[in-house]
């Protein structure tokens, strides 16, 4: 019978096995990660002992998010990913999530359609091997002072409110943080997490009436990774900014629809996704 489980530690090599087989690049740390954010929102799916699939989500007040999702190719097509759907659905509702967001493939929106999820804006997921020299600009730093005003304006502009995530994300001396304000009013920011040989670039927001802002943001972030692996999720809406990763060697490795169940939240603007499974 299928069953829901909790992800425990000790499934963590099952799931990144499984998730790595459609080479979404998944180390343990991934799901520890997913873990501490979210302590009970990580799932997997039995049929008795047999492990079939995972999931995670995770709560950020009134929205959530959902990702992760995948089912052993041989258990597809049988009603164990409408099970673990459901039961994220009904986890974040419980935690008193109204909206939940997702990075759909384009060939699953059908699917996501039929619980209700609606298509809000695509996106292009981005890749270089090998990031050559980038002109940047000496944008000024995120210092610990500015914290509040960034949570603050993600929580507007995100529309739920991810402190324990952008915390980590701040606070680890190795990644890039740079904001821009005018006088008192914060424009945009950008950061990106950095590792040995590859980066994530982003989340980045920026409001809608300064792209200039947007894209000097990140010239400086792309500025600072050279010889890097690079991965971004750009909106496939904002033509200039990814005319300038394509300038600069990036390609579409593919894109995804962000969808969402509930009243669409935050406001508009320039957005770049912390992660497909995060948001
Ligand atoms: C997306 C995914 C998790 C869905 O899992 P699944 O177990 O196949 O999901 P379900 O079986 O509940 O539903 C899939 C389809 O099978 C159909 N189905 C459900 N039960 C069925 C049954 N008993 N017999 C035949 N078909 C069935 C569903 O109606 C659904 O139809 P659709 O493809 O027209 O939407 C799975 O396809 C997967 O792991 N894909 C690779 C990873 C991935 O793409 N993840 C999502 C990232 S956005």
């Amino acid at each position: 019978m299928l069953q829901v489980k909790p992800l425990s530690t000790k499934d963590f090599d099952f799931a990144v096995e499984l998730a790595n087989t459609m080479d979404w690049k998944m180390a343990p740390a991934d799901f520890e990660f997913m873990h501490y954010l979210e302590p009970h929102g990580s799932f997997l799916l039995v049929d008795d002992s047999k492990r079939l699939g995972i999931a995670t989500c995770i709560s950020y007040g009134k929205l959530g998010w959902f990702g992760n999702f995948i089912i052993n190719a041989e258990y597809r097509q049988k009603g164990g990913g409408t099970v673990l759907l459901k039961y994220a659905i009904d986890f974040l509702h419980e935690k008193g999530v109204k909206t939940i967001g997702i990075y759909a493939y384009p060939k699953l929106i059908p699917f996501y359609s039929r619980f209700g999820f609606k298509c809000s804006e695509d996106f292009s997921f981005l890749h270089i091997e090998k990031l050559g020299a980038v002109e940047g600009e000496e944008l000024p730093k995120i210092n610990h002072s500015d914290h509040s005003k960034i949570l603050d304006f993600d929580a507007e502009y995100f529309g739920g409110e991810r402190q324990r995530l952008l915390d980590t994300i701040l606070t680890e001396d190795s990644n890039l943080k740079y904001c821009v304000f005018d006088g008192q009013d914060l424009i945009g920011y950008a950061l990106a997490t950095v590792y040995d040989h590859d980066a994530w670039v982003g989340p980045l927001i920026c409001r809608d009436s300064r792209p200039e802002v947007a894209f000097s943001l990140i010239k400086t972030v792309l500025s600072r990774l050279s010889g890097k692996t690079v991965y971004a999720v750009v909106p496939k809406k904002a033509g200039a900014l990814l005319d300038l990763f394509y300038s600069l060697g990036f390609r579409e490795e593919f894109f995804v629809s962000r969808m969402f169940l509930g009243e669409s939240v935050g406001k508009n603007c320039i957005y770049l996704a912390e992660s497909l499974e995060r948001g």
